[in-house]
Order: C-alpha cells, then structure tokens, then sequence
C-alpha cells in the first residue's frame, strides 16, 4: 500500500467507517482492517441504536437512564451530549442509506433493559449488518477512500520509535501514523498519516466464552497503552445475561431486544425467577440481570436457565427476530414452542482508550471513537444499544476535529523501517494457541461477573507468567497475527486485573465479594 495518508483509519466498523466517509471531503484515507472489511463487532449487532426519535420519549429520560445504568461514573455533560446528537446520526444513517425496521410509515422502536421508553432504532434483528453494509457501499464509491484488507496495524508510530527524548507527559507525545503488517505478502510496512483514528473495537476475546467475533482482541487499546496514551475503567466489563448455550453456537446473542418483547426467564421447572432479584424482573439493566442468572446457576447447580417467548405472536417473532429464530432452529431449538437455553457470555467492555468530547485521546493526533474509547458515557455499565450511538456520534466529533487537525500537520520523515529479524518455529506457533487457551480460562474463572480478591490475585499471577513467556517468545520471532493479537489479549487482561484490584467497592459491572458495598463517594475513573 501506499505510503502516505491525510488519515489513517484502524478498523473497518462503524465507527471506523463512518469517520471515514465524513474526512473523506477533506482528504486521502486509507482504512485497514485485519480480515475481510466486514468483519467487526458492528456487523453482529442485534438489537439497534438508541435516540430518542417519537412519542412521549424525551432527551432527559435517555439522559437519566443512561446515568442511572452508569452507576454514579458516567459523565454527565458528554452523556447529555452524545443523547441530543441521536436524531442527527439515525439521520444521517437514513441518509447513506440505511433501512431501518418502520411500522405505519414511522420507525419502529423497539425496548431493551434499563430504558424508560421505546427508543431503539433497528433493522429486526440484523442492525449491524444493515448498518455496516450501508457504510462499506458508500465507501465503495467514494474516490477518496481506500480500503486495505487483512492489514493488521502492529504498533502506532509516535517519538519512541524515533529516537528522540520523550518526555513525562503524554501530552508531548505524537502519532505520525502505524506499522502495518499485510498478512497476504508477509511485509510490515510503515504508514504515516497526519491524523490516525483507533477504531478497533472491544476485546471479548479474552474470555473464554464471549458474544464477540474472534477479531474483537483489544489491538487498538494495547496499541495506545504501549504508546503511553492514558486507558481507563477496564474493570467494566459488559456481559450479557442471554446468549445460546448448545454446543457449537459460540455463544451466540439472543437479543436484549426478545426480553423487550416480553421474553420471560425462568429457570428448568418454569419458575420466573427475575423477579426475586429485581423489580423490573426480565427488563432490569443487563448487568442485574446477569448476575441473578449467574447466581440463580450457581445454587441450582443448573447449566441454563430458559427465554421462554412461546406466549407471544408468532408472526411478530418471525418479523422481530427473523435470525435469531433461523439461528436457534440450525441448532435444533423452535423459539416458536420451545424454551431457549441462555448462559450469560462477555459482551462489551466500557473502559477503553481516554479520549475528550472530540474524540482526542492524550496523545496528539491520534484519536478513538467507537468500543476501544472511554469517552465517559457508559461510566461503570453501558446502557443496552448506546455503544452504536456513542461510536456513530464520537466518529463524527473526531472526524470534524482531525479536519482542523491536520491543516497545521505535514507527514514525518525519517521513520525507521520495522526490524522484522527473527525465527519462526512452526512446532513452537502451537504455543501461542495454548496460551491463549489458558489466558481465556483464567479470565472467565476468575475475573467474572463475580470477582474477589483471591481470584483477582490468582488471575495476576497466572497472567504474568503467561505475559512473561509470550514476550520472550515475541523477542526472537518474526511478527505474525496470533502472536500480536496474544500479546495484546495479555496487555489488555493485565489492565482488567489491575483495574478491578483497585476499585475496592462494588458498582455497575464491578462486583466483588470482598467488598460488596458502593462506596459512598464515587471514584471517578480508573486510569491506567
Ligand atoms: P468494531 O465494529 O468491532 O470494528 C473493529 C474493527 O477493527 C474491525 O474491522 C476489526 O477487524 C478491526 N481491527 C481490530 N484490530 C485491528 C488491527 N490490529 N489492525 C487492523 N484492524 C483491526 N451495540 C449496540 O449499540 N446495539 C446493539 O444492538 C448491539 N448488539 C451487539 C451484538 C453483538 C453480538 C455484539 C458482539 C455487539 C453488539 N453491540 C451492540 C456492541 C456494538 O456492536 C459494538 O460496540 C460496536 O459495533 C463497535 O463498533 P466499532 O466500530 O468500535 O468496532
Ligand atoms: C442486544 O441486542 O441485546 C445487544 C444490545 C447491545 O449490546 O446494546
């Protein structure tokens, strides 16, 4: 690929994409991504992007549910922000050409947990998809942008890699742009960019079981930590209370959106059990509602509990939830008269690389938009579908400050090339796998839904000894993506561990048993 871009654009979902499309006037592009450019936690999106867009709705409800679910952490001028900014992003949507679910000529919205009105905008069960297929078609035709498949973004460039003296402070510290390694000839290449955006997603990869495609390994948040960019509330780990639990279906989601319809829960004799943990019974935060499941698990000795939506109208099941019901039925489950087995999965993480109302992150030139950042919306527990309004609205806020951004900017000179020395041992490439394997088991086990020092300490330990071995083993071999993306899987559990030993309360997705209570005054953000 060329080696020169106005903007360099790290990963091709929603919030990479869109960035993309709105710099694009001003500009070159290039956009690289490490599989096929669909391929992103944008394009599994269920349930659909939340605004307040009809009826009784009101900014300041999706202001009060969004802060209520953030248990005392999120930040309340960018949560008022990012909710008034809605109408404008599910517009611009409309504009590129998304089509989203209507119902008498109006959207159709539709409830998840935690919100006080039917506000979410979707294409049935498929709004990723609808979403991100929009975005690549119009990137398609726009001449401006180039799209560079199965390129995986190694390291950011910044003053470390130039020799200079670098400062304390993060604030002096640039970034001219990425290493990037094509996976099809082999070769790391040097790119620089005048601005570059970190749009890579989240990191359920680094749980053993997880909602997330495999891609999901946290590159961009190891990237920046590496780089010295601040990273904050990594503790905050989303997971969802139902995904699939037969063998093979990987997890896969049953949408928050199927309890909105008036899925019940209930546990192997039929019992409804979520309203003995919480009022608002199946529609409760997902957080809450995780936990009961976990717990209702943990003293039945059960392995599921059951969604059971037989009671409501087939032909608004097939019209709702047309994959989920063609998903469930490959694996032998007939939503239509049978109860669906549900485990709770790692979702979404909340934390991520700091970043301001504009999407800048504390090193200069770069910016973060979309499930990497830590914008201060979600605080500790992410309302269900405000991360699809958070990336859509922090793409356009990053894009319009990297325009200005760049006007000052030329590209740097005398970047070194990557010093690819190095073996590679095929008998020793099935290490990486294992390690991976540990890593993941470790994480479930003991940094969960429900943690506690012990476990917290005991996952420490285990992760360093498995960072230990992975970087001595990164030294002496040629770069390749599991190792990288191992590398970065352990960088990123090492910040979860640390992060979750530090808060010594409970609060939103935060629960440990050695220290069950809120603290009174909120800590506000953990930086890492
Ligand atoms: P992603 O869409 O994950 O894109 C990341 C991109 O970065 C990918 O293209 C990836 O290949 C690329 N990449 C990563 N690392 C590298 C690297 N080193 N080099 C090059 N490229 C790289 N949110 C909602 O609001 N509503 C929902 O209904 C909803 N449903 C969900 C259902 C599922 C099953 C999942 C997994 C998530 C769901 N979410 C939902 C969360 C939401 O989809 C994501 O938070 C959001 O789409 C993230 O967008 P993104 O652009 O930040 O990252
Ligand atoms: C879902 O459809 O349940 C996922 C919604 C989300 O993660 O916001």
């Amino acid at each position: 690929m060329p080696d020169k871009y106005d903007f360099l654009v790290i990963g091709s979902g929603g919030a990479g994409l869109s960035y993309a499309l709105r710099v694009a006037r001003h500009g070159s592009v290039a956009i690289i991504t490490k599989k096929d450019s669909a391929e992103s936690n944008t394009n599994y999106a269920q349930g659909g992007l939340a605004s307040v867009i009809a009826g009784e709705d009101r900014f300041e409800d999706h202001i009060n549910d969004t802060i209520i679910a953030g248990a005392g952490l999120c930040h309340p001028e960018i949560v008022d922000m990012v909710v008034r900014e809605g109408p404008s992003v599910v517009r611009e949507l409309l504009d590129w050409g998304a089509k989203f679910s209507t119902r008498e000529g109006e959207l159709d919205l539709g409830r998840e947990g935690g919100h006080s009105h039917n506000r979410i905008v979707h294409a049935a069960d498929r709004t990723g998809k609808e979403i991100e297929q929009t975005l690549l078609t119009a990137i398609s035709r726009h001449p401006n942008i180039h799209v560079f498949e199965h390129h995986f973004a190694l390291e950011l460039i910044t003053e470390h890699h130039l020799d200079r003296e670098v400062t304390r402070h993060d604030q002096d510290i640039n970034c001219y742009g990425a290493y990037v390694f094509d996976t099809r000839s082999d070769k790391v290449e040097v790119v620089l960019a005048k601005a570059t955006l970190i749009a890579t997603g989240g990191l359920g990869e680094v749980y053993l079981h997880s909602t997330n495609p495999s891609i999901a390994t946290g590159d961009g948040i190891a990237m920046a930590y590496r780089a010295k960019a601040r990273v904050a509330n990594m503790e905050f780990m989303q997971f969802h209370p139902t995904t699939l639990n037969v063998p093979e279906a990987n997890s896969f989601l049953i949408s928050e959106a199927v309890r909105g319809k008036g899925g019940i829960l209930r546990d192997r004799n039929g019992y409804a059990f979520m309203s003995d943990y919480d009022d608002r019974a199946e529609l409760a935060p997902r957080d809450i509602v995780a936990r009961s499941i976990d717990d209702y698990l943990k003293k039945s000795g059960d392995e599921s509990v059951y969604l059971d939506v037989t009671h409501i109208d087939k032909g608004e099941l097939s019209v709702s939830f047309p994959h989920i019901m063609e998903t469930c039925r490959s694996f032998g489950v007939d939503i239509r008269k049978d109860w669906i087995p549900v485990v709770p999965a790692a979702h979404y993480l909340c934390g991520g690389v700091v970043t301001d109302r504009d999407g800048r992150t504390t090193i200069q030139g770069l910016f973060c938009a979309g499930e990497a950042a830590c914008t201060g919306l979600h605080g500790a527990n992410r309302l269900a579908s405000n991360s699809l309004l958070e990336a859509m609205v922090f793409s356009k806020r990053a894009a319009d400050e990297s325009v200005a951004y760049i006007r000052e900017r030329s590209w740097m000179s005398g970047v070194p090339e990557w010093d690819d020395s190095g073996t590679v041992n095929a008998e020793e490439a099935i290490l990486i796998h294992h390690n991976k394997q540990e890593l993941q088991q470790v994480m479930w086990n003991y940094v969960g839904i429900v943690r506690s020092n012990l476990r917290l300490e005991r996952a420490f330990r285990r992760t360093h000894m498995l960072f230990e071995e992975t970087e001595e083993f990164y030294q002496r071999t040629r770069v390749s993506v599991p190792l990288c993306e191992l590398r970065n899987l352990i960088t990123n559990a090492y910040i979860i561990i640390r992060s979750a030993m530090s808060r010594k309360e409970s609060r939103g997705l935060h629960f440990s048993t050695d220290y069950p209570d809120q603290v009174e005054e909120a800590r506000r953000d953990t930086i890492i």
